[in-house]
């Protein structure tokens, strides 16, 4: 894909790059969704999986968002886990209880009786939205797309929704390796499809959603999960920035890094310094504050994000963005005013706290 200026200019994308920034780019995961009044009032009239399946609307959400917040990046607006219904294992998104998926998987017949449809034809309305949120957004707005990665997406089929300890996910990969194979090489199919549809239909960037990767240790992500993650990475079309994040990875950071990516998540629970230093210099970082830092007052809010800003001392390579998903009961003004002294501070260039 040929990505013209001013595009190509974009401070997000140029920290993707590791080139230095005007200032520090700054975008939120779940940046559009509850905590606005404006999504609220729209969820009142149309259930979240329409709301993600009328491209008009998704995409009027991720502008939006934009719009308010004035973030350097938008997302576009879906779920992890839309890939997953035309499997046809039942997806249901309840009220008060999150996503729910009605027949989970559990065993290798189950795996073997997924139903195999390319994302092309089996959710098209993500493309379509990522079509229209492309023609909506100012030019040099760069567009993420993103998906979750196969063991997060695996761990919703196989426990039938989230999970504390991932008990049935773990003995399904303990028990049966050969069905956790097989499984884990239907999604990176579909996922690499369905980011590669993405970016062809108009998103500069992916992010991969590891959100509970954590939950494994270091010898069990290297034997179940990181040649899954390196075969999808080589799938991904080349030349497009990837973001891999996950949550709790403070025991397994080298081993995202060695799975792929160019930019690493790193979640509140490291310092982002120490983190970027065991990721090393060939990579990208995005992150880290904690969403729960929204509800302080605004001082607080400063003092913590000049925290961070001056913790990866003006170094190429970093967009802030919180350590996980802004929470549904968030302020929206500390949000706005959270991404204003990002760009504020970030374009004075702090000295390091060391110096
Ligand atoms: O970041 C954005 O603004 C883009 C939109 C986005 C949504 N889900 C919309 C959404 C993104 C990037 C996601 C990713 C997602 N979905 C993840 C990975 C991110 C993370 O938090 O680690 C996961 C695990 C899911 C699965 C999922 N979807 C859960 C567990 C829930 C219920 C919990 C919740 O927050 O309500 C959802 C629903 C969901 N996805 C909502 C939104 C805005 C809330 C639905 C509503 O409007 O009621």
């Amino acid at each position: 894909m040929v990505v013209c200026p001013p595009m190509n200019d974009a401070t997000f994308l140029q920290a993707c790059r590791r080139e230095p920034t005007a200032y520090t780019p700054v975008w939120l995961m779940r940046q559009a969704g509850r905590y606005m009044p404006e999504y609220r009032a729209l969820r009142e009239r149309v259930p979240f999986l329409t709301l993600c399946k009328t491209p008009e609307l998704a995409a009027q959400v991720t502008v939006q968002a934009v719009e308010r917040l004035g973030v350097d990046a938008a997302i576009i607006f879906a779920d992890i886990l839309l890939i997953v219904e035309p499997m046809g294992v039942g997806l249901e998104f309840s009220k008060g209880d999150g996503p729910v998926i009605h027949r989970p998987v559990r065993s290798g017949a189950d795996v073997d009786g997924l139903r195999d449809v390319a994302p092309a034809e089996s959710v098209g309305f993500v493309f379509e939205s990522v079509k229209l949120a492309r023609t909506g957004l100012p030019e040099h707005i760069p567009l993420i797309g993103f998906s979750g990665a196969p063991f997060t997406v695996a761990s919703y089929l196989i426990e039938g929704g989230s999970s504390r300890n991932y008990v049935e996910t773990k003995r399904f990969m303990y028990s049966d390796p050969g069905a956790w194979r097989a499984l884990m090489e239907r999604l990176v199919r579909v996922i690499t499809a369905y980011l590669n549809e993405q970016i062809a239909a108009g998103a500069q960037a992916v992010q991969l959603f590891d959100s509970w990767v954590g939950c494994l240790s270091p010898a069990d992500y290297r034997a179940f999960i990181l040649p899954h993650m390196q075969t999808l990475m080589r799938g991904i079309t080349p030349g497009t920035p990837v973001i891999h994040f996950g949550v709790e990875t403070g025991g397994l950071l080298e081993l995202l890094v060695e799975a792929g990516g160019d930019v690493i998540g790193v979640d509140w629970r490291l310092d982002l310094d120490l983190a970027w230093q065991r990721i090393g210099s060939q990579h990208a970082v995005q992150g880290n504050l904690d969403p729960v830092t929204l509800f302080a007052p605004q001082a607080e809010i400063r003092r913590q994000a000049e925290r961070v800003l001056r913790s990866v001392a003006g170094r190429p390579g970093h967009i802030f963005n919180l350590g996980h998903g802004i929470l549904p009961q968030t302020p929206v003004d500390n949000v706005i005013a959270l991404v204003d002294m990002v760009h504020e501070m970030s374009a004075k260039k702090l000295p390091s706290v060391a110096s």
